[in-house]
């Protein structure tokens, strides 16, 4: 199977070259993308630790590879391949800790992200998996492997050149503080955010410090309308949770300063944040707005797996009855299951993204 899932990338690689060859597509002088975080932009990482927070299986990618799941977290792909493939680099960013990859894939792209991650150790150790530490401590083994085989200076270079993407924080919120006794008896919530913002503040100083010079982290969406949210609002069934949207808002604030901050202190450092949550609330209030006159969202409110109330992960699994999918590889859902985006509203996002904070580097 891996090597049917390689092949298959591999032809699709080199198509992509050929396309952006015969078209003149400038190529940026972005040279890799470097992604640290969660789900939202996990490629495969879980699939070699011991978690039960994997999405191996039946139907998770169910739009792509003819249907052979990933790891990823959606029906297709995330994010960070449509931002990697704008830049002209690779249409799938490898997973770090697959072992069917080699230096030679990750010299253009290369996630350390881990599903139900976040800033927070805490939050890391819920389902036992990667926490930021040892995604960064990834990055200095990475670092070395590329010295390896591209040459000191070389490698240095691309470091310098290569966009980190970061997208981390909803698990703080909806699997941490909200829904567990432990953060929110030891801090308020502001308390909590401005914890959160220690932690960021640190990493981007930590990789600026091994020669990280751009950098893009993304905003929260409006977590509080995930279709497990409104499901588990028992206040108001069915209807976004307004707290979980407010700690959404602080926290992206507080790291819009954070990063103004950064970008003033930190000599050649470029850092953007891409602000998220407005997009993301217009997509819930104006869904026939996206996707074109024959493929707009008709449901943003539950998932396509499953009842689309609950399932994730070992929830939405071979079992779980799937949305029909008229309009391949598009659909008319902007969530897959009950807490991740479909590869469609990635798409939108991802879009979104290289049109404002990201189109300095392009
Ligand atoms: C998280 O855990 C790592 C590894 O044990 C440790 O180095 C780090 O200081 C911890 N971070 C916080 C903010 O507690």
């Amino acid at each position: 199977m891996p090597f049917v899932y390689k092949h298959k990338q591999c032809v699709l690689l080199f198509t992509l070259i050929l396309l952006l060859q015969s078209t003149q597509i400038t190529r940026a002088d972005v040279t890799a993308v470097i992604v640290f975080g969660d789900s939202t932009v996990d490629s495969g990482n879980n699939d070699f630790i011991k978690t039960i927070g994997k999405s191996n299986f039946r139907p998770y990618g169910r739009d792509i590879y003819g249907g052979i799941p990933t790891g990823r977290f959606s029906n297709g792909r995330l994010p960070t391949d449509f931002i990697s493939e704008a830049f002209g680099l690779s249409p799938f960013i490898p997973a770090f800790l697959d072992p069917s990859y080699t230096i030679k894939d990750f010299v253009l792209g290369v996630c350390f992200a881990s599903a139900f991650t976040g800033w927070d150790n805490v939050t890391a150790d819920i389902f036992n998996v990667i926490p930021i530490s040892t995604q960064l401590e990834y990055y200095k083994q990475y670092q070395v492997m590329l010295k390896e085989y591209q040459g000191e200076a070389r490698a240095k270079e691309t470091i310098r050149q290569a966009l980190h993407a970061v997208s981390l924080g909803t698990n703080d919120f909806i699997e941490n503080y909200f829904l567990l006794p432990v953060r929110s008896s030891q801090f308020t919530i502001s308390e909590y955010i401005d914890f959160l913002i220690s932690i960021v503040d640190n990493f981007v100083r930590e990789i600026y410090k091994l020669g990280a010079r751009k950098m893009g982290i993304v905003s929260l969406p409006p977590i509080g309308c995930i279709p497990f949210e409104r499901t588990i609002n028992l206040a108001a069934l069915g209807q976004c949770r307004e707290e979980i949207n407010k700690a959404a808002r602080d926290f992206t604030s507080k790291q819009e300063q954070l990063v103004a901050k950064l970008n003033a202190e930190l000599p050649g450092l470029k850092i953007v944040l891409g602000n998220i949550y407005g997009l993301g609330i217009d997509i819930i209030s104006n869904p026939s707005a996206y996707g074109g006159p024959r493929s707009c969202f008709e449901n943003v409110v539950t998932g396509c797996c499953g009842t689309g109330l609950l399932e994730v992960s070992i929830l939405c699994n071979s079992l779980s009855p799937t949305c029909p999918n008229a309009h391949k590889p598009t659909d008319k859902y902007a969530f897959w299951d009950s807490v991740h985006p479909s590869q469609k509203a990635y798409s939108i996002v991802a879009g979104y993204l290289l049109k404002t904070a990201l189109s300095v580097f392009l």
